[in-house]
Parts: structure tokens; sequence; C-alpha cells
């Protein structure tokens, strides 16, 4: 029965996209989790980067069509062995008006839309990670309220912790009054530049406000991870057979995040089930 992870912030530009996409190539290819990602965002930036990733000339199935059409089953497009995807377009820009159209003035509904067409997909899946566009709007409602749990991702900039506490708290709004399952698994800082007094402030200060939420391991920036974006995420060999060292390197800090996560996941479910049993 597949969990599922939406990763956010109320900024664009600090990393969600990368992590997600790095986190569902590690999942699928270091764990052999049968690994779905659910592009939420009409950009389509994961569509893309895993349709090179696949080697796939288009992808031309698209999240919007299973909405409109309540199937998501028919719109998975195979990336490689033990990961999918279900692409955007920018067609998916109009889903507040879809929503407003299929559940007109029922607002429970539209936000839980996603959530309902989830369903028949967790049987084949291990894991769900959902990309959103950095806005309070349909996209990440339906996101967090289909999510088990939220990934929080913090570039180390004032306005990125800013965009952080906006999108925590928001979660709280939403857990408190619709979801109340859904947790935060984990703050991952991005995109520090070592020795930058902003950054190492900012991550200080995380770290004060969200303690041992904020992971140990720090995704810096790596010109290969930004490399993956035109070329799809990849491990070259060399001649010899090695694995590429810079591609070892990039992938190596993702496995680390995705290990922490996974360490605090259990934490949290041994915790909810204590919860249950009082
Ligand atoms: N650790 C990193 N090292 C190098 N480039 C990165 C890193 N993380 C993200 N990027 C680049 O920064 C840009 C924004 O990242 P992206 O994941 O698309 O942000 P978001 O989805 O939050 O808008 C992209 O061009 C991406 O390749
Ligand atoms: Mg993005």
């Amino acid at each position: 029965m597949a969990k599922t992870y939406v990763v956010g912030n109320f900024k664009g530009g600090v990393g969600k996209t990368k992590t997600v996409t790095m986190l569902a190539y590690e999942s699928a290819v270091k764990k052999r989790r049968k690994t779905l990602v659910i592009d939420l965002d009409p950009q389509g930036n994961a569509t893309s980067v895993l349709g090179r990733t696949g080697g796939l000339s288009a992808v031309t199935k698209n999240v919007t069509d299973g909405f409109i059409t309540g199937n998501l089953q028919n719109q998975i497009t195979k990336v490689i062995p033990c990961l999918d995807i279900i692409g955007a377009s920018t067609s998916f820009r109009t889903l507040p008006k879809l929503l407003m159209s299929k559940f007109p003035d029922d607002e429970d509904q539209q936000m839980l839309y996603l959530k309902t067409l989830l369903e028949p997909l967790k049987d084949q899946y291990d894991s769900i990670y959902l990309d959103v566009p950095p806005t309070i709007s349909d996209f990440s409602d339906n996101a967090m309220m289909a999510a088990d749990y939220c990934i929080i991702v913090l570039q180390t900039q004032e306005l990125s912790l800013d965009g952080a506490k906006t999108y925590i708290s928001y979660m709280q709004y939403l857990a408190n009054n619709y979801n109340s399952d859904l947790d935060v698994l984990g703050i991952i800082p991005c995109m520090l530049r070592p020795g930058g007094r902003v950054d190492e402030d900012v991550l200080r200060a995380a770290r004060d406000l969200y303690g041992n939420n904020v992971l140990q391991t720090v995704v810096k920036y790596q010109e290969r991870l930004k490399a993956y974006d035109a070329e799809g995420i990849h491990i070259n060999k060399t001649s010899l057979g090695y694995e590429d060292s810079w591609d070892i390197r990039a992938h190596k800090v993702f496995e680390n995040v995705l290990d922490e996560l996974d360490e605090n996941q259990k934490k949290l479910d041994k915790y909810r089930e204590g919860e249950l049993n009082e």
C-alpha cells in the first residue's frame, strides 16, 4: 500500500522539483521501491526531467485527462524499471475551473478529488511523490489532502524560510480542519553555499525553530544536479566500468536524505500507533 509524499514550500526555485525527481529516482533505483511521481505543476518540469531520464521523446499522457475522466491509471507513463510518472502540461492550469464544474458549491469534494483518484493506484506502488507549484491554491490543497507526509524544502535564504513557515502553518491548518494524519516528515536544507553568512544564519534559525525536523544532510549546490535538468538523471560509467564520481556524489546526497526521511517516518508511525492505542 503506497505512502504519498508532497514536497512543498510556498516559494519557487528552491529545489522542490529537484527533490521530487531525485528522491523518486533513489527510491526506485537504490531501494527498488515501486515509485510513482505525479506532476501537479502546469510548468511540467518534473515531467520533462523524468521524460529525459527514461529516454522518452515526449510524455503525452497527462494528469489533466486523468482529472477530466476520473481515471489516473490510464495516464501512467513508464520511465525506467520501478519508476513511473503521471505527467503535467500547461493544460493543467485549468484545474480550478475543472474542479468547480465537477463539484459546484462543494469545496470539500474539490479539495479531496486527487485523494479519491489516487485510491485505486495505491496497491501498485510503494511510494508516490507529488510535485506542486509554489502557491496556496487548488493544486497544493489537493496534494496536501492526498498526502500522508509533507517534505519541506528549505533553501537557505530568508524568503525561503518564510515560504517554509507559511507552508507549515497552512499544512497544520489543513491537518486540523480536514486531514488530521498529515505530518511533516522532514525539512531539507537545499543549495547552501558553504560559508555564506545568510545561508548559515537561515539554517541556524530553521534548526532553532524546527529542531530535529531539519535534516542533518544538507543538499549543496552541485553542477551535476543542475545538469540532470537537461540530460535526465543518470549514473554514467567510466571506460573502466566504474560509476562516474560526480554522479556518485549527486546521488549520494539524496540517498542520505531518503535514509533520514525513512528513519523519521518509522519514528512518526510508531508515535501515531502509540496515539491510537492510548
Ligand atoms: N542542489 C542543487 N544544485 C544545483 N542546482 C540545483 C540544486 N537544486 C536545484 N537546482 C536548480 O535550481 C533550479 C530550481 O530548482 P527546482 O527544483 O526547479 O525548484 P522549484 O521546483 O522549487 O521551483 C533548477 O534549475 C534546478 O536544476
Ligand atoms: Mg518545481
